[in-house]
């Protein structure tokens, strides 16, 4: 057999392995709903393999190929993947701070964003040598509290930095109309919420930078990844640079910048300081098969969430509900449930029985922010007291909402919840 002959076989074995996977029969009560599934099948293993067998493994065409896919899907100009969600914001972070950049944030100015959100969300704007500052949230969906954004607004202020928390979309309208009267910038932290809309564009497309992450948990997967997206062609030139050690390589003038400095190899001229956030061509290949499965997963998440949010509602004098707004397309990362004050249980109550009945539960990310060890080595601001962020961290959780979930699992959700109530109940 030839090479080709080699890799049709391997083709044909890798779909071959991939259909015989068993789909073991859900048990009530006994089989494990975890809070993610892996979202890959035998395309994405076969394009990895093409890949690693024939060498090309370093940034190339499948790289390439995906993210032209990702900028036409998000309806933006430009799109970079780099090697995750974190590499993302850091990168939108420090292009928004280099000297090059149209409009630089500098040492010392104030960035806004949520207190309750990912550790990367908040971690870039410290290590680009700005102030976060912390704002509290909304408990009916996670979010920055728009108001409290203008009450946070200093002299120092100079940009927003809003996330689409659990998979469910911000209110940009409102957070562009305060960037634009206020002349601030914008970073949307899209990471748990790749293929969420407002009124049929894409989160990450509304600012003027936006990030995704493709961990192994999230909507798709190229195992470890991420993706910087923006419809400006001077930062997407700054992504570009940073991306990679500050060099020309992937930049659109090279030839004239080059051309300017002709005692440097033009493959070793440095024209700013940047990274190596570079994907492998492997993660590449992964993302080229991952996208057009993207609607479809989130389909059978906003399915799972409209099931649960309908049953559930009979106890919502306890719990707060989860709905997508109207206008909205929700990506539900998770399917989260917040326990009220008036509630006769405890959150840990409600998670223990969960648990023990199989459903996975964990935190809403960090939590709240302003209470992690870490933030406090270093200078932050909060406005106000972010009491709902600390209600947050002491009430919320979600349990899992994915493609892995079909009606049974569906079912048994509300089965526990009912259980768990009953036995309150009797109390
Ligand atoms: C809101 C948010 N931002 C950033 C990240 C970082 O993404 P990654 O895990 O790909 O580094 C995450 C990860 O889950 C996240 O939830």
């Amino acid at each position: 057999m030839n090479q080709t002959e080699i890799l049709k076989k391997i083709e044909k074995l890798t779909r071959e392995y991939f259909s015989g996977a068993p789909q073991p029969e859900f048990v009530p009560g006994k089989t494990v709903i975890p809070l993610s599934v892996c979202s890959y099948g035998w395309e994405e293993a076969y394009e990895a393999i093409e890949s690693i067998l024939t060498t090309w493994v370093t940034m190339g065409r499948k790289v390439k190929a995906f993210e032209e896919m990702v900028a036409r899907y998000m309806g933006v100009t430009h799109a970079a993947m780099v090697n995750s969600g974190s590499s993302a914001n850091l990168l939108a972070m420090s292009v928004l701070a280099n000297p090059l950049a149209p409009e630089r944030i500098k040492p010392g100015d104030e960035v806004i964003t949520p207190a309750v959100t990912f550790a990367t969300t908040v971690y870039p704007i410290i290590q680009v040598g700005a102030v976060p500052v912390l704002v509290d949230v909304d408990v009916a969906t996670f979010h920055i509290k728009v108001d409290a954004i203008e009450k946070a607004i200093t002299r120092k202020t100079r940009a927003i930095l809003p996330v689409h928390l659990v998979g469910n979309p911000c209110d940009m309208t409102a957070v562009m109309e305060i960037a634009r009267r206020k002349s601030l910038l914008v970073i949307e932290d899209a990471c748990e919420a790749t293929g969420a809309e407002i009124g049929g564009k894409k989160v990450g497309s509304f600012g003027d930078l936006g990030t995704y992450s493709f961990f192994f948990t999230h909507h798709i997967t190229t195992i470890e990844g991420g993706m910087v997206v923006t419809g400006n062609d001077d930062l997407a030139e700054l992504v570009k640079s940073l991306r990679v050690f500050g060099w020309i390589r992937d930049l659109r003038n090279k030839d004239e910048i080059a051309g300017k400095y002709r005692d440097i190899d033009a493959r070793f001229l440095f024209t700013n300081i940047g990274y190596n956030f570079r994907p492998t061509e492997v993660s590449g290949a992964f993302g080229m098969h991952q996208i057009g499965k993207l609607d479809g997963f989130i389909e059978i998440r906003r399915q799972n969430a409209r099931y649960w949010a309908e049953r559930l509602r009979e106890f919502s004098d306890y719990l707060v509900i989860y709905e997508e707004r109207p206008g909205t397309k929700y990506a539900w990362y998770g399917y989260p449930v917040t326990v009220r004050t008036e509630a006769p249980f405890t959150r840990e109550e409600l998670r223990n029985f969960l648990g023990s009945r199989g459903l996975e539960t964990r935190p809403i990310f960090a939590g709240n922010i302003d209470e992690q060890p870490g933030l406090r080595l270093f200078p932050y601001r909060k406005s106000g007291d972010l009491p709902d962020a600390r209600f947050v961290q002491r009430q919320s959780f979600f349990f899992g909402n994915h493609q892995g979930i079909g009606e049974a699992e569906r079912e048994a959700v509300v089965k526990y919840f009912r259980e768990f109530m009953a036995g309150v109940k009797k109390r």
